[in-house]
């Protein structure tokens, strides 16, 4: 079903541009501290591509070092009036969630057009009166918080654009609060051994952290309930930890499920065992929609290094320790700090800001841009975004109807008839017997001599076959080091072979031998060198 939202967006008196295209408006985030800008002045252009007329307010990018030149220039039109802006715009841009604004004294979602459209994070299952607000005053509102983590909507996935920002500023702000190097030294003066992170939950948010302690030089180690991030995480170069325990935490969508008491406790005591050996813990453990869980009491806090620093990414959720205080930094009684501040996308804000307005564009984009702009509710995207429309709250969406089971394969009537060997396909035992009666021939005719080498050329082909297809993939270079090695020899082999008349069979062989033996070895550094480009900057 497609639904016009012609009311929503329909022109009115003398807020429309020259050109008749729709107006976009980008407000001052009014939340304190709060840095980020719902457009930069490169996605600001996009938005123009689209057919959108783009209206920012003054001083709106300050935070995020965008001047409202930098938009001016990007073609937008700086409105100084907040107040002005918020009833020019058809579709207002937001970060934060509409709060009271501090200077006109309203509540942002009166500020917004009767019938206007709203795209910003909005927590719904937090607000739900503020959804109520939103949804009276006729709203067409989209949650960028509730855009589902599937595939097709990885490039308006704000959730994770700024998780992935958040896990990179975890590890900055540990490393200034933590006195000592990532990376392990030798100098002249002495050792410095290297610090060691424990990064719990290996969501998007987790990923990065210990990407960017690794490359720091830390020794990282993660937990994750979901046995599927293992792979993951062991190709960043951290080590996966594993308890003793068979539970799978995976969740509908991606997302972690609540685990049993027995499997917390469990990987409690690891985290006990880890908090005594560790630097710094790192922890993003969260089920959506749930109170972060309690993992790292204060015993476990009380056994840490003085000095050490805890970066608590789930404050906002209560936090993953004890002894979190949301939004503060608090150091404990025995030296460890712990840092619970829940702004740490705000505070790489103009990267955040950068990657939060191409997933706003791409909203806007798949929504059909200026001209096409419209509420798809057939749209599982879309739709999964939408929190209020036509004056009623939308939220949460239905879950997609789960496909049908799949039809049986066999019908009920079709008895099924134990495979005899009469009824095997002639194919299938005409290969073995031929090559049966062909070995047979061969060791009845052929000299004893030729036999052993045989034997030995096939015994090496069986043997090699299965050697080299159950390697896994990670070890496929060393793997080639041993094949060239091989190879080298084999070539060694064929030289001493040509010798004599160039039609002796030994000759041939030979050659056969060294041109089959250079292909591996030639084959072996062209795949090499394609794949290191791969890795090159
Ligand atoms: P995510 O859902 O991708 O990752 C959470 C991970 O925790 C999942 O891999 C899940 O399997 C794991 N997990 C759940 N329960 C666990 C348990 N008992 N033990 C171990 N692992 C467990 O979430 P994402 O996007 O990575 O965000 C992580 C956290 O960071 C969230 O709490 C989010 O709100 C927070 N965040 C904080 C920001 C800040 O400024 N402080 C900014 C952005 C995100």
């Amino acid at each position: 079903m497609t639904i016009a939202v012609d009311k929503a967006t329909a022109p009115v008196e003398g807020n429309q541009g020259p050109t008749g295209s729709k107006k976009v408006g980008i407000p001052r985030e009014v939340a304190p501290g709060e840095r980020r800008v719902a457009t930069t002045p490169q996605t600001a252009q996009r938005l123009q591509k689209l057919g959108f007329e783009v209206l920012v307010e003054a001083g709106a990018g300050a935070g995020a070092s965008f001047s409202d030149d930098a938009y001016r220039l990007a073609g937008c039109q700086v409105v100084a009036d907040a107040a002005s802006l918020w009833e020019q715009a058809d579709i207002v841009l937001k970060v934060r969630p509409p709060q009271d604004h501090p200077d006109l004294h309203r509540h942002e979602s009166e500020l917004l057009k009767p019938e206007g459209t709203l795209v910003s994070f909005v927590w719904p299952a937090q607000n739900a009166e503020l959804l109520q607000r939103l949804a009276d005053r006729k709203a067409t509102v989209l949650a960028m918080d509730s855009v589902p983590r599937i595939s097709r909507a990885q490039k308006m996935d704000a959730l994770s654009s700024m998780a992935n920002i958040a896990g990179y500023r975890a590890v900055i702000e540990a490393a200034n609060h933590f006195g000592r190097c990532f990376t392990g030294q030798i100098t002249a003066a002495g050792k410095l051994p290297p610090c060691k992170v424990l990064v719990i939950g290996a969501g998007v948010a987790g990923l990065s952290a210990l990407g960017t302690a690794r490359s720091l030089g830390a020794i990282v180690r993660s937990f994750d309930t979901r046995p599927a991030v293992k792979e993951q995480v062991q190709s960043m170069g951290a080590e996966f930890l594993e308890l003793e325990f068979e539970e799978d935490g995976t969740g509908a969508g991606g997302y972690a499920k609540t685990m049993s008491k027995e499997f917390i406790e469990a990987e409690m005591a690891l985290f006990a065992e880890q908090a005594r050996e560790v630097d710094i813990i790192i922890t993003t453990a969260l089920i959506p929609g749930k109170p972060a869980p309690k993992l790292i009491t204060a015993d476990m806090v009380n056994s840490m290094k003085p000095g050490s620093v805890i970066v608590d990414m789930a404050a906002e959720q209560g936090g993953n320790c004890e002894l979190t205080k949301p939004h503060e930094i608090i150091v404990h009684d025995n030296g460890v700090t712990i840092i619970g501040v829940t702004d740490l996308p705000s505070r790489m804000a103009s990267q955040a800001s950068q990657l939060y307005g191409n997933n706003l564009y791409h909203l806007l984009s798949d929504m059909g841009g200026s001209e096409g702009h419209h509420v798809n509710l057939d749209d599982e995207v879309v739709r999964g975004a939408l929190v209020t429309y036509e004056g009623e709250v939308t939220w949460p969406a239905p879950r997609p109807a789960t496909p049908p089971p799949a039809p049986k394969a066999a019908t009920p009537e079709t008895p099924t008839v134990e495979p005899t060997k009469a009824g095997l396909p002639l194919l299938k035992v005409l290969w073995p017997t031929l090559a049966g009666l062909a070995l047979l021939g061969l060791g009845l005719g052929a000299p004893s001599s030729f036999l052993s080498h045989f034997t030995v050329f096939v015994l090496a082909c069986f043997v090699g076959w299965q050697v080299i297809w159950n390697v896994s993939p990670a070890l496929h270079t060393p793997l080639m080091s041993v094949t060239n090695a091989i190879s080298g020899i084999i070539i060694i082999g064929g030289m001493l072979q040509l010798s004599g008349p160039l039609t002796a069979p030994t000759t041939i062989l030979g050659a056969i031998a060294i041109l089959v033996g250079t292909i591996n070895v030639s084959g072996g550094f062209l795949v090499t060198q394609r794949m290191l480009k791969m890795f090159h900057r």
